[in-house]
């Protein structure tokens, strides 16, 4: 089978975008691919985080990952910081990463800005730890939004560098990129990517919102950016509207190509409520579950344990494999 892993950050409550882009896809890939999916705590702190605040929201995004149907029988769940390859790979990897590569990276421009007052050494190298996540398991498939392709381009070059000089060591991995929720828009600013730590929760819609929430936020989406309150696809001229429609259509499956016609005479408003009731609709089996299993400690320390177990097994050969190389002594 070939070997697929990804990971969000609990950097927050996981949002639509992330399910839409991300977590949905893994859910169906369980039966046909050998799957690695874990929460990247150590990713997470390349911003700063409140210590009880991620210890939370990583046990809330493993819940969640389990409602959402990732299933520890069939695929290696688990938190990035119970496995140490991660960091011991990454260590090498930073020094086959070029400060000049890393300067290219988007996300770092982007996170720099925000967080102007600590733009530390981790938040920079952190594509080589995301390259360590994936290079460890020899994974053939990386399921991702859209904002990780160049991350994943980058963990292409630098696995092409070390093969080059040492050998076949690692697997270049292939993204694997949704054709529909790709890239999920933020509701008030419809120009950037919906994202989990947004300072403005009406930005984004976390996947245990109540319903009640989920409209109100919806219905105050931004939609206008012209004169014309007609409702069509096209994000250049409408990018509110279009990512309304592109969530509409990952939520209930129809094209975007059906939706248009059904809103040619209609208001904005009925868009939202439509929207609003797809995205509720989408996310009620998922609340449902996530509460049984938020509350079942006994199980989800069982799941961690299993997984992160697994992981190390999966990933023991790859880091030995790379220590050889480099020409560290083996351990006595
Ligand atoms: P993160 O936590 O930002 O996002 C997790 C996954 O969700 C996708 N995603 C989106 N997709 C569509 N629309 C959006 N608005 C949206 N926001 C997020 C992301 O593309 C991602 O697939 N660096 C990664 C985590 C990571 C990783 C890895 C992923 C660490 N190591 C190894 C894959 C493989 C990140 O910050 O994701």
């Amino acid at each position: 089978k070939p070997i697929v892993l990804s990971g969000c950050q609990p950097s927050g409550q996981l949002s639509i975008g992330n399910y839409i882009g991300a977590l949905r896809q893994w859910v169906k890939m369980q039966d046909t691919h050998d799957c690695k999916f874990m929460l990247v705590d150590q990713h997470a702190i390349t911003v700063r985080q409140e210590a009880e605040k991620l210890q939370q929201a990583t046990l809330d995004g493993l819940a969640l990952y389990l409602a959402c149907g990732l299933d520890p029988a069939k695929s290696t769940v688990f938190i990035q910081s119970h496995v140490p390859e991660h960091s011991q790979l990454a260590w090498v990897l930073n020094c086959y990463t070029q400060m000049g590569e890393l300067n290219r990276m988007t996300q770092f421009k982007d996170k720099s800005q925000r967080h102007a007052s600590n733009i530390n050494a981790g938040l920079f190298t952190y594509p080589a730890l995301m390259a360590a996540d994936i290079l460890l398991y020899q994974a053939n498939e990386v399921p991702v939004g859209d904002d990780q392709k160049q991350h994943l381009e980058m963990t292409r070059n630098v696995a092409e560098r070390f093969n080059n000089l040492y050998g076949d060591i690692f697997t270049i991995p292939e993204p694997m990129i949704p054709k529909v929720g790709a890239r999920v828009m933020s509701l008030q600013e419809p120009t950037k990517k919906m994202s989990k730590s947004d300072d403005n929760p009406n930005n984004f819609v976390g996947l245990l919102e109540e319903p009640k929430k989920i409209l109100k936020k919806i219905k105050k989406a931004v939609t206008d950016s012209d004169e014309q309150a007609r409702i069509y696809f096209n994000q250049e001229e409408k990018p509110g509207v279009s990512n309304l429609l592109s969530i509409m259509s990952a939520a209930t499956g129809k094209s975007i190509d059906e939706l248009v016609p059904e809103y040619e005479d209609k208001m904005y408003g009925h868009l939202k409520v439509d929207v609003a009731e797809s995205v509720v609709a989408m996310l009620e089996p998922i609340q449902q579950r996530y509460h049984e299993m938020r509350n079942d400690q006994a199980f989800l320390q069982q799941v961690m344990k299993q997984g992160a177990d697994k992981a190390r097994e999966a990933s023991a050969k790859t880091l030995s494999d790379v220590y050889k190389a480099v020409g560290f002594v083996p351990y006595p």
